[in-house]
């Protein structure tokens, strides 16, 4: 229900090793953990990963400056900041495209999730542990998917988890959830890659992953790879842009930008150390697709010694990756209910939950009563997948650089960026940054759109 207007004092993230976590939480998750592989094995390995870190680091890193200038120079939500620095204009529109494409991603989003929630609850119950094959693990997925009431079970429960972080606040419940669970995350995912390539067989994997064929450079490549950058980075929507509103104006936010894309690509290079060379190892098709995680992994799992306990530690890492993306998409639509439509923050957490469970609910059961029903061709699912992925979200991040590059004024972008002139190496580099952002970021963009949107 709305309430009176909220005069609360906006919320700071209090920490710099808070920002940076709910930063890389947002970035790292179940783009690292599940389409970061499977994209590598069906674009050939090592050839996408090259073309994959130059986008994040030459295209991506650029925009992901962007939206957080505009959020901390702001200090407003996601569709308040473009009211704020460019009044009574048409960017208020870049708004709320920019508070609606995190509203169908977390619905869908939450239902990836939940299938992580039973996979976790499978291998804790030792599910995997009894040489099962591949064929019978697919069959298990597709009747898991497929059916009505477990699917919907795991998307509540993941969707609840995810409200009660996002009521408890910024500080006391995004920043300090980022903080026990990213490190767990990282030695997680490292004591699992750990165990995988030291499987025998396991070199070829590497090989796979980290000698570069570069005949097999084409644009389905290039536009994979950048897609998946923006996915991965969370940007083109309010994402990067509430949680630079967060940021106090005494952070670097260049420096916490950059850390936050180095350490999501790290993730990803580890998760696919955690996966790829086992997939070699017990002669699997690298090719698998999107099923990768759901059944090669748990098929290597129920085959390797320790394997049901490298499920649960796999499963567990899934689910905390999920749900600190999750999170970030939520507060999005949080913010912008409290403080344009008055909402307390526990109102617009319900409003939220309802919505995006309904939605959910739909995506869930496309996989089986509803997977005749089709819109544009596509169910509910793949239509959100992708109608976010390859269309709002470059949309998204087109407009913003062109929004930082060609309407703000270059004196308040280099201001932000500089901590007015007081960071001698942002002042070093910001010119260069401003040429990405104006001219190359929006052209690049704009060439995978197009290219997204004619194949
Ligand atoms: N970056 C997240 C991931 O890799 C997904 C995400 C996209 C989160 C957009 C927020 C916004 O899983």
């Amino acid at each position: 229900m709305p309430s009176t207007p909220n005069t609360m004092e906006r919320e700071n993230f209090a920490t710099k090793f808070g920002v940076l976590v709910a930063m890389a939480g947002s970035a790292i998750g179940l783009g690292n953990l599940w389409r970061f592989p499977y994209l590598v094995g069906s674009y050939g390995g090592a050839a996408f990963i090259f073309v994959y870190i130059i986008c994040v680091f030459v295209l991506c890193l650029p925009i992901l400056f962007s939206e957080v200038i505009v959020g901390r120079r702001s200090h407003a939500n996601a569709f308040g900041a473009f009211k704020k620095l460019a009044p009574g204009s048409r960017w208020k529109w870049l708004g709320a495209l920019s508070v609606l494409t995190p509203l169908i991603i977390v619905s869908y989003y939450s239902v990836v999730g939940g299938w992580g929630v039973e996979y976790f609850f499978k291998s804790v119950t030792f599910e995997f542990t009894d040489g099962m094959t591949q064929s019978q693990l697919g069959t298990l997925f597709s009747s898991f998917t497929s059916s009505v009431w477990a699917p919907l079970m795991g998307h509540t429960i993941f969707l609840l988890m995810t409200a009660l972080i996002v009521i408890s606040g910024v500080k006391s419940g995004i920043e300090k959830f980022g903080k026990v669970m990213m490190p767990m995350l990282f030695v997680l995912i490292v004591i699992i890659a750990v165990r995988a390539v030291t499987l025998p067989g396991a070199a070829e994997g590497l090989a796979y992953l980290f000698k570069p064929d570069f005949s097999k450079i084409d644009a389905s490549v290039c536009s994979a790879a950048l897609g998946q950058a923006f996915f991965s980075l969370s940007l083109g929507m309010g994402t990067m842009l509430t949680y630079g509103s967060y940021v106090s104006k005494k952070e670097n936010i260049a420096a916490s930008s950059s850390y936050t894309a180095i350490s999501d690509t790290i993730f990803a290079l580890l998760a696919s150390c955690a996966i790829m060379p086992a997939v070699f190892a017990f002669g699997l098709d690298p090719e698998e697709g999107p099923s990768l995680v759901f059944e090669t992994l748990p098929f290597i799992f129920s085959n390797m010694s320790l394997g049901a306990f490298v499920a649960i530690l796999f499963f567990l890492a899934l689910i905390v990756a999920a749900l600190t993306s999750s999170i970030s998409l939520y507060e999005v639509v949080v913010a912008y209910l409290v403080e344009e439509k008055h909402y307390t923050r526990k109102g617009a957490a319900i409003l939220v939950f309802v919505v995006a469970w309904v939605l959910g609910i739909l995506c869930s059961l496309s996989f089986g009563p509803l997977s005749e029903f089709r819109i544009f061709g596509q169910t509910v699912f793949n239509l959100f997948d992708k109608l976010s992925a390859n269309f709002l979200m470059p949309l998204g991040g087109l407009l913003i650089v062109i929004f930082v590059g060609w309407v703000m004024k270059k004196s308040d972008v280099i201001d932000e960026f500089t901590n007015g002139g007081s960071l001698k190496a942002n002042v070093r580099v910001s010119g260069f940054v401003y040429f990405l952002i104006r001219y190359i970021c929006p052209l690049a963009v704009l060439a995978v759109f197009l290219t997204a949107l004619i194949f």
